[in-house]
């Protein structure tokens, strides 16, 4: 017999350090002024550029971000710094994003009115892994007690939504009952804080996911009517680090290609269509009109490109609170915004509703989640 799954609890991680974009934006033309000082008589003689300040203005118009949450501001405000700096932990200690996760996954559970024993599997889903070996999800279900098995996953920005596909897949054919699933984003340790293109995108943040059979839910819950994922390579958002970096000729060079690059204009123009055909084409198989969605709760990169995103799948401009964006105080949290979006704006729903989470980003990659409250 077929399983219907249902999401019975969410949670977010929030880090308790802020970066405004004034802070972030005063950071950066004080390392802007020391590089230009730096190459002063490159610059005089033509054969530099000088640095351009980064602004507010620009930050907020380009994107609707306002502030970010991260790991560690001291280290990516400091002008001759410029990056996170996160203590390494000992193999003894829990690793920095099974301890995240698990104060999400924690949430979810109490939510749900779950404990340990009652999750059969764990999915860490998240656009970086802290490390290779053992699994990061084998980690967190060994710190939560959790039987069954774990295995880490990786689709960028989509990484949520394919989790749950898989979740919502291995509940239905019966192999599991239930699955957490946990997307630890320590976004600010993949960002180039010196490029001023982007130097504002990321924060960090982690969400956490249960699901399980809709039959075993003990209170409100949304079932998961259909999942869909699609993916189309594209180098238009590219992050080049990996495990054979020693092994290149320029060894530990450090080049810009190791931490996130994207051409954020193509992205915008190629990836709005993408996904706009992406859930119409899901709705259409599922017999859902625009009318009949209640929420759409998209991915956290950029407020236009949820507004043209939005207007495309309703035919007509959302009501906010139809379409909520965090991205303001979160910025971009990879594959966490649309959860962290769905956990703040769901409860609300009354049963029978639908609605709809959809992530998208490098890949590319773009994954749906038809839901309907019960
Ligand atoms: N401060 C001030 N000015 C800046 C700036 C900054 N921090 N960064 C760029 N600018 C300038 C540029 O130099 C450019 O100046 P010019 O017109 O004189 O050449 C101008 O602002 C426009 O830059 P552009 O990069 O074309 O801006 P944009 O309107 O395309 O916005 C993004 C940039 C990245 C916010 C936008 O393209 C975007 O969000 N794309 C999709 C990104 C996405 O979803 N990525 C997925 C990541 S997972």
């Amino acid at each position: 017999m077929a399983h219907i799954p249902a999401i019975t609890g969410t949670g977010v991680y929030t880090p308790e350090q802020v970066i405004t974009n004034a802070e972030l934006v005063a950071a950066f033309n004080a390392y802007a002024d020391l590089k230009n000082a730096e190459n002063a008589q490159a610059i005089a003689e033509g054969r530099a550029e000088p640095m351009q300040h980064s602004s507010e203005e620009f930050i907020v118009k380009a994107s609707g971000i306002e502030r970010r949450r991260v790991m560690d501001k001291a280290g990516i405000l400091d002008p001759r710094v410029m990056h996170p700096l996160l203590r390494q932990r000992s193999d003894d200690e829990p690793s920095i994003m099974a301890e995240m996760a698990l104060d999400a996954a924690k949430k979810a559970l109490a939510q749900a009115g779950r404990g340990a024993r009652d999750v059969d599997a764990v999915i860490c889903a998240a656009s970086n892994l802290e490390r290779a070996y053992p699994a990061v999800a084998i980690e967190i279900q060994d710190l939560l007690g959790i039987k069954g098995f774990a295995f880490d996953m990786n689709v960028a920005c989509s990484s949520a939504t394919f989790g749950i596909q898989a979740a919502a897949d291995m509940i239905r054919s019966g192999s599991i009952r239930s699955a957490l699933m946990v997307n630890p984003e320590i976004c600010s340790a993949h960002l180039e804080w010196r490029d001023r293109d982007c130097h504002f995108i990321f924060g960090d943040v982690a969400t956490a996911v249960l699901l399980e059979r809709a039959e075993d839910a003990t209170g409100a819950h949304f079932e998961v009517r259909s999942t869909r994922c699609a993916t189309a390579f594209s180098n238009n958002i590219r992050n080049n680090n990996g495990f054979l970096r020693r092994s290149r000729p320029d060894g530990m060079a450090d080049r810009r290609d190791m931490q996130f690059m994207q051409n954020g204009r193509k992205v915008f123009k190629e990836v709005v269509p993408m996904v706009s055909d992406h859930i119409a084409r899901h709705m259409a198989e599922e017999d859902i009109a625009a009318d009949d969605l209640k929420r759409l709760w998209l991915h956290q990169a950029n407020k236009s490109m949820n507004d043209f995103i939005g207007c495309k799948v309703l035919g007509r401009v959302p009501e906010p609170q139809e379409q909520p964006n965090i991205l303001q105080d979160y910025a971009n949290t990879s594959s966490a915004g649309s959860i962290i979006a769905f956990s703040q704006y769901s409860d609300d729903l009354a049963p029978g509703d639908h609605g709809l989470i959809c992530s998208f980003g490098a890949g590319y990659s773009v994954g749906s989640v038809l839901l309907r409250r019960s």
